[in-house]
C-alpha cells in the first residue's frame, strides 16, 4: 500500500516471550512457569498494588500530565531536581519520546548488535539510519560504537546492563568512551536492571556523575514486579527534559501507572525481596548450570544467557521446556540463534527448571 513509507513495511512485529495464555491455548493444560520475560517472579509490589486499588475511584479523570507526584517524589529519592526527572509508559515510552523530540531528518543514530530488541525495534520505525555495532565477547564494544560516530550521529543507546547478555560496561570504559562523544550526541543509558546490579563496584550509576548529554533511564517493571502498567522514568539535563515534556503523549504515562509508582517507590521491603530472591535464584541456577556443563554469560540481571552448540539444539531445547510446562526465551529473534535466556524464577521455580533440564540433557 502506497500510504505506508517502505521501512514500516519493512518491519516485523515485535515477538514478545510467549505469554502464558498462549501456552495454555497451544498446549491444553494450565500449569506453566514463566522464565521468558525477566518479569519479577513474587507478583507486583504490594503497596504498588494498594495505590492501584485506591486511584481506581479516580479512572474517570485524566491524569496529572505532568506526573508531578511522582517525579517529585523520584527526585528526592535520587537526589535531583524535579526538572531533571521525566516520566514514560515504561522506559520503551520515553525511548519513543526521545527520538520523537530530538531526531531530524538526516540524523543518524548508534547502538549495538543483537542488544534489546525494544530499542531496535524503535529505532527501525523511526526510519532513520541505525549503525549496529558488533558486539565483542557478548560485550558492548564502546570503542567501535565511538569509530562509527559522524557529523550526523545524534542518539547513541547503551543497555547497561545489556539485554539479552546481561553483561555490564564498567566506568572506566564508559569515562574512555565518553571523551569521544561530541556535545551533541545524546547518549541514552539504559539501566532497567539497575537494582540489580548497583552494589557492583565497578558499574557506573549514571546517577553519580551527571552529563549534560546523557539520559538515564529505569523502570519499575522489574525490580518492582509493575511491568504491565508500564512505568518508566528518565534523569536528564533539564534542557532535555523540558522538550521531552512537550513531545510525549500529553497523558502518558496513565493514572493507574502513576499510583502503582508512587506506591511501589514507598515498597523497600518488596524491593529488597526482590533482589535477594534474585541473588539467590541466580547463584542456584549458575552452580547447577555449570554442573550440568551449560555454557552461561556471566550476567548482572535478572536472567541468565546459555549458549548452546547449535541453534538446532537451542530450538529443541526451547520446544521441549515448553512441553513440560517452562516458558524459556529463545533467542533467535534477537540475534543470537543458538542461546537460549533464562529469567530468575522464584526458587521452586529455579528447581523445577533444573530437574527438566536435568532430564532433557
Ligand atoms: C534493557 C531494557 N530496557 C528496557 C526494558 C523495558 O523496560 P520498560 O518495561 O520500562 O519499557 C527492558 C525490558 O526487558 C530491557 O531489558
Amino acid at each position: 500500500m502506497a500510504l505506508v513509507p517502505s521501512y514500516i513495511q519493512r518491519l516485523a512485529n515485535y515477538a514478545p516471550g510467549k505469554p502464558i495464555s498462549e501456552a495454555q491455548r497451544e498446549f491444553g493444560f494450565e500449569k506453566f512457569i514463566k522464565l521468558a520475560s525477566n518479569e519479577n517472579p513474587l507478583g507486583p509490589s504490594p503497596k504498588g498494588m494498594e495505590a492501584v486499588q485506591y486511584s481506581l475511584n479516580k479512572l474517570h479523570r485524566y491524569p496529572d500530565s505532568a506526573g508531578y507526584e511522582l517525579r517529585a517524589k523520584l527526585a528526592e529519592r535520587f537526589n535531583v531536581k524535579i526538572e531533571n526527572v521525566i516520566l514514560g509508559a515504561g522506559s520503551e515510552g520515553i525511548i519513543s519520546t526521545i527520538m520523537r523530540t530530538f531526531l531530524l531528518h538526516d540524523d543518524e543514530l548508534i547502538s549495538a548488535e543483537n542488544s534489546f530488541i525494544g530499542f531496535r525495534v524503535l529505532a527501525n520505525a523511526s526510519g532513520r539510519r541505525t549503525h549496529w555495532v558488533p558486539m565483542k565477547n557478548y560485550r558492548y564494544n564502546l570503542e567501535a560504537i565511538a569509530e562509527k560516530i559522524t557529523d550526523y550521529t545524534k542518539i547513541i543507546y547503551i543497555a547497561n546492563p545489556d539485554n539479552p547478555m546481561g553483561t555490564t560496561i564498567s566506568r572506566d570504559e564508559f569515562d574512555r568512551f565518553y571523551k569521544h562523544v561530541p556535545e551533541r550526541v545524546l547518549i541514552i543509558l539504559d539501566e532497567a536492571y539497575y537494582e540489580y546490579v548497583q552494589d557492583s563496584p565497578d558499574f557506573p550509576d549514571s546517577m553519580a556523575y551527571r552529563y549534560d548529554n546523557v539520559i538515564t533511564l529505569r523502570t519499575f517493571s522489574k525490580a518492582y514486579g509493575l511491568a504491565g502498567v508500564r512505568i518508566g522514568y528518565g534523569f536528564a539535563h533539564h534542557t532535555l527534559i523540558e522538550n521531552l515534556m512537550k513531545v510525549k503523549e500529553p497523558f502518558e504515562p496513565s493514572f493507574v501507572a502513576q499510583a502503582a509508582g508512587l506506591g511501589a517507590l514507598e515498597d523497600m521491603e518488596f524491593l529488597l525481596k526482590s533482589i535477594e530472591t534474585n541473588k539467590t535464584g541466580m547463584a542456584y541456577l549458575k552452580k547447577e548450570l555449570n554442573q550440568l556443563g551449560v555454557m552461561q554469560i556471566p550476567s548482572a540481571t535478572n536472567f541468565i544467557t546459555t549458549v548452546w552448540e547449535s541453534e538446532e539444539k537451542a530450538n529443541n531445547l526451547v520446544q521441549e521446556l515448553l512441553e513440560n510446562g517452562i516458558i524459556v526465551r529463545s533467542l533467535k529473534g534477537f540475534g543470537w540463534p543458538n542461546c537460549i535466556r533464562i529469567s530468575i524464577g522464584l526458587p521452586e521455580e529455579n528447581q523445577q527448571f533444573i530437574a527438566c533440564i536435568k532430564e532433557i540433557l
